[in-house]
């Protein structure tokens, strides 16, 4: 080694914490400890139930201490998996960073820990922040990756955190699927490979796979029990979780996904990376849930704490065929149900090219005078008449080839310059290229054209039916074309914000073709998300099951749709398909004109419980109870209020059987000291309610010797919905 480099490397610590700078961060029940020497590499030491700066010597000496580096860089030590590689100006491909500064200090709504890492030798800095959420279990985690030399820096992997667990019978619960299927649940054992859950669709991260996991410390993944992190980026784009294991503990690397997405960092300048949501849960997955919910409403979900309305979607009723007179009478209909608010979907815009099915017209958002002559001044005027809420469907980062938007600004769409473009729905969609600010402007302009001309409208249904194609971006340059997976991002992220300053109140629905955006990416701007496309309910549970993993009720929208149903062709009763909707945020997604006097009325007594019970469900704790994937015949969930004094139970038959019987169900939510009162919330014939309506039970035997239901279910998809209350 040449002399004059002798002290330029980054000191490692040797075991032993009597001169270490350890930080305990925590939660009300859980830490993370961190040693952060200066001048030495920063390590997580421990991610768990709660401990305090007293138990750190113990921790030490109980040899259980981790030395995860808080930042693994490339290039000095180049094996194994690295949460950044960097190409320096002068070609150099290694980083070594050492701590300078660690400061703790308080947010409104947070306690930070901010570890300044300079490298030994460049002026490269990382800035890397954990932030404890007041009031909930959930540290995140992210960085800032500042380059403040003159000359550029290339950016190979920039993951936003890593999370060290301890070695044992480790496994792993994800979120896999497609359109029509979303959310499926995966659970696996993590051997001594490397396990990778990604997401390349560019435009919504959340269709095939979810940006969310669960690692188990103890075991397999069990719903009460066991000791369980949860990690879900708050992304949007490409992501990659992966985990790699060594002898000692796995570790989980949590970012935007770095395949075709190198980051040019031009002097002076820097990239925050998405935060990294975390919380540690003793009470198993259903722990990890409630706790990520919490988090969600407070933090995570535009105006999470916000009711949300009961609302009549026109997709499934009319699909394009949309106009004044249909509208109207569909105002009407959902309105003399009870219901809220109506929300036309697609189909009413585009004058040069109608849009009358899905090849033509995105980017062209204006009225379609012929189908709605009296534009959507008439539209609001009806939901005035009927005293409901008016709402509208757009897609504003998409355009077709075959639209007003395209033949003026083809320069906006992402494309290739030598290649011809290959289009998506209809032989005929493209993306706006969203890293370009004058494109920005437009998909604000969109949305603040209708608010501004329309104030009346009251939600907003955003919809995202393409992932990235030709990748190729007319604005950015030559050398930055790799930027998109990340710009696109940024740029949606940048406008969301605009909107959001100027339109808090409006609710907003994220939509992706179904649940492609059902992710804390976009989640901070949008009150909620749909769900799927699929809306059968006997699939529904089973997609519903999957998502309740990460988000909460009050963010699932699950509408009652047609019998039988359009993407299976099922028959399910309307009870049942009421059952399944009321666990999450009810809505109806149907011609009400061809429902039967009794299916209507059935529905406004559904619908009236829903209101009953709607903080309950949307605001309440998740108790999964029996899991549709456990293939026991049958799926239960519950909600309660957080002082227990109330909770809504779902029971839904999934398979039919003769000479079998259901065990009885233990309603683990309940509070063992109270006494609760039982409803039958929505019985099909009101005179003949389940046998526990009315009934006093203490919630020690409502857990421990549980509810036999198997009267209550009689006959194929019998379901039941039961609301308890406290006797005091
Ligand atoms: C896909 C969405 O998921 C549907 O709900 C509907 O809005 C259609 N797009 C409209 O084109």
């Amino acid at each position: 080694m040449k002399k004059d480099l002798m002290f330029l490397l980054c000191g490692t610590l040797a075991a032993g914490s009597a001169l270490a700078d350890n930080y305990v961060i925590s939660t009300p029940n859980t830490s993370l400890v961190i040693t952060a020497n200066k001048k030495q590499k920063a390590y997580i030491q421990y991610y768990g139930s709660r401990i305090s700066k007293d138990d750190i010597n113990s921790l030490f000496d109980s040899r259980s201490v981790m030395w995860q580096d808080t930042y693994p860089t490339f290039g000095l030590h180049s094996s194994g998996e690295k949460a950044l590689y960097v190409t320096h100006s002068d070609g150099t491909m290694s980083t070594d960073l050492c701590v300078q500064e660690v400061r703790q200090y308080k947010e409104s709504n947070a306690d930070l820990t901010e570890i300044t890492l300079n490298d030994t030798v460049y002026p490269f800095t990382v800035k890397q922040y954990f932030k404890a959420y007041n009031g909930t279990d959930v540290i995140s985690t992210w960085t800032e990756i500042i380059n403040s030399g003159r000359k550029p820096v290339t950016l190979y992997k920039y993951v936003s955190g890593v999370i060290p667990v301890p070695r044992a019978e480790n496994w792993m619960t994800h979120f896999n699927g497609g359109w029509g299927s979303e959310e499926q649940i995966n659970e696996e054992y993590i051997g001594n490979n490397m396990k990778v859950i990604r997401n390349t669709d560019g435009v919504r991260n959340a269709h095939t796979s979810n940006p969310s996991l669960m690692i188990t410390l103890n075991g397999k993944p069990q719903e009460n029990t066991g000791s369980v992190i949860g990690a879900t980026l708050a992304w949007s784009g490409n992501f990659k979780l992966k985990t790699s294991a060594g002898p000692n503990y796995l570790t989980l690397f949590a970012g935007i996904d770095e395949e075709n997405a190198h980051y040019i960092l031009d002097g002076g300048k820097s990239l925050v990376t998405p935060e990294l949501i975390l919380t540690y849960s003793n009470d198993g997955k259903g722990g990890v849930s409630r706790a990520i919910h919490k988090w969600a409403r407070k933090y995570g979900v535009h105006n999470g704490e916000k009711p949300r309305d009961i609302l009549l979607n026109s997709w499934e009723g009319v699909y394009f065929k949309v106009n004044q007179k249909g509208m109207a009478q569909m105002m009407e209909d959902i309105a003399s149900l009870g219901g809220e608010l109506f929300v036309m979907d697609d189909g009413w815009f585009g004058n040069k090219y109608p849009r009358n099915n899905g090849s033509t017209s995105l980017g062209d958002w204006e009225v379609c005078r012929e189908k709605l002559p009296e534009g959507i001044d008439g539209l609001t005027a009806a939901a005035k008449k009927n005293h409901i809420k008016f709402g509208i469907w757009i897609e504003p980062e998409m355009s077709d080839v075959q639209s007003e938007l395209y033949e003026k600004h083809p320069d906006w769409v992402l494309s290739q310059k030598n290649r011809q473009l290959i289009t998506g729905r209809g032989n005929s969609q493209v993306i706006l290229d969203l890293s370009n600010p004058a494109v920005q402007d437009f998909v604000y302009g969109a949305v603040d054209r209708l608010m501004t001309n329309n104030p009346e409208i009251a939600y907003i249904k955003w919809d995202a039916n393409a992932g990235i194609m030709n990748y190729g971006s007319p604005y950015l340059p030559k050398n930055k074309q790799s930027h998109i997976y990340v710009e696109y991002h940024k740029g949606l992220t940048k406008t969301l914000q605009r909107i959001r300053e100027k339109y808090p109140d409006l609710v907003i629905q994220a939509c992706g073709a179904g649940g492609g955006r059902a992710s804390y990416g976009v989640l901070p701007y949008y009150d909620e998300f749909w769900t799927s496309d699929n809306t059968d309910a006997l699939q529904r549970i089973y997609i519903q099951w999957g998502t309740s993993m990460f988000y909460p009720a009050i963010t699932m929208a699950a509408h009652v749709s047609a019998n039988r149903n359009h993407q299976t062709g099922r028959t399910v009763p309307l009870k049942y398909r009421f059952d399944v909707a009321m666990s999450g945020r009810l809505g109806m997604e149907i011609q009400l004109r061809d429902m039967s006097d009794s299916d209507k009325e059935y529905a406004r007594r559904a619908i009236s419980a829903y209101k009953e019970v709607r903080d309950v469900v949307q605001l309440g704790d998740l108790y999964r109870l029996v899991s549709p994937y456990d293939n026991k015949g049958m799926a239960s969930l519950m909600y309660t209020t957080e002082n227990k004094d109330r909770a809504v139970v779902f029971v839904y038959k999934m398979t039919h059987f003769s000479g079998q019987s259901f065990a009885r169900l233990h309603l683990d939510g309940v509070d063992v000291s109270k006494k609760y009162r039982i409803k039958d919330l929505t019985p099909r014939d009101p005179k003949r309610p389940a046998s526990f309506d009315g009934k006093v039970i203490s919630g020690a035997v409502l857990k421990a010797a549980g509810l036999d239901i198997n009267s209550a279910l009689n006959g194929e998809y019998a379901s039941l919905a039961l609301e308890l209350t406290e006797v005091k």
